[in-house]
């Protein structure tokens, strides 16, 4: 696989070809997901949940992200490489730039911060220093505790307008991309309309630019026993790795996955 830059991807929402992204957290799974064909590789702080069994994302450090983000470096072949700033490592411009600059120093291409309109400056300063940045919308999971859980985002004409507004505005200020979590599959599809950028879905429907899973979700190893709708496991009927991975990417570029199933309505 040729080197995956935010130009391919950029090139890739003009052709209408599908991005397929999974989450990564280490050498060996980075290397299995590129030999599969998964673009994107995102460091996202679920390894909080995932691989250090916290309930969630807000324990994650910047310094577990940079340890994970180099590994995930180290067995890379060609993918594009997010990592997320973990909870409060964003809380003011000086903290982003900072933690920013030791994840892109670990190994990542670009980086990924959870909000709406009020990261517009932040995201403008980040571009403007050549990182570029992916705005998580919608249901952010760093949010949870004033979320008062894990719920759909986006429901209702005002929120609908407002997450609209805020991801022009984002755009606007800077974003290269970004990814839609848990939001209404019409409003999604609308958002995907209104920017230029990449737009990715987890929970979003199927007419976002791309995709994204947390890897251990869709290989089936989760320990909690709660399976979001959104997931669908895609080691069921397979017998190996490789052919998890590689069902994945057919599915995703073929528009297959997500199903109707696996979204949510306004
Ligand atoms: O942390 C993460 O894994 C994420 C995905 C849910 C998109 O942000």
């Amino acid at each position: 696989m040729p080197d995956i830059t935010l130009t391919t991807l950029q090139g890739l929402k003009q052709k209408g070809e599908k991005i397929t992204m999974l989450t990564c957290y280490d050498a060996t799974f980075a290397h299995a997901s590129c030999a599969a064909g998964v673009e994107v590789l995102l460091i996202g702080d679920s390894l909080g949940m995932v691989t250090q069994g916290h309930d969630s994302t807000l324990p994650v450090t910047v310094a577990d992200m940079c340890y994970h983000t180099a590994s995930v470096k180290r067995g890379n072949q060609g993918a594009f490489i997010i990592a997320d700033l973990p909870f409060m490592a964003y809380a003011t411009v000086e903290q982003t730039l900072h933690n920013s600059g030791l994840l892109m120093q670990a190994g990542a291409h670009m980086v990924k911060i959870e909000g709406a309109a009020w990261l517009a400056d932040s995201i403008r300063q980040l571009a403007e220093r050549g990182v570029p940045v992916c705005v998580h919308m919608g249901l952010t999971p760093q949010s949870v505790n004033l979320l008062g859980g894990y719920k759909v985002q986006g429901r209702g004409e005002a929120q609908a307008r407002q997450m609209r507004a805020d991801a022009i505005a984002l755009e606007q200020a800077g974003a290269a991309m970004i990814l839609l979590e848990c939001v209404p599959s019409e409003l999604a599809a609308e958002i995907t309309q209104a920017v230029k950028v990449p737009v990715i879905g987890i929970g979003a429907g199927s007419a976002t630019d791309g995709q994204v899973l947390v890897l251990h979700d869709m290989l089936g190893l989760s320990i909690s026993g709660r399976v979001p709708k959104f997931v669908k496991n895609f080691m069921s009927g397979q017998d190996s790795l490789h052919g998890a991975l590689s069902a994945y990417v057919s599915e995703v570029k073929a528009a297959t996955f997500p199903g109707i199933e696996h979204g949510f309505s306004a």
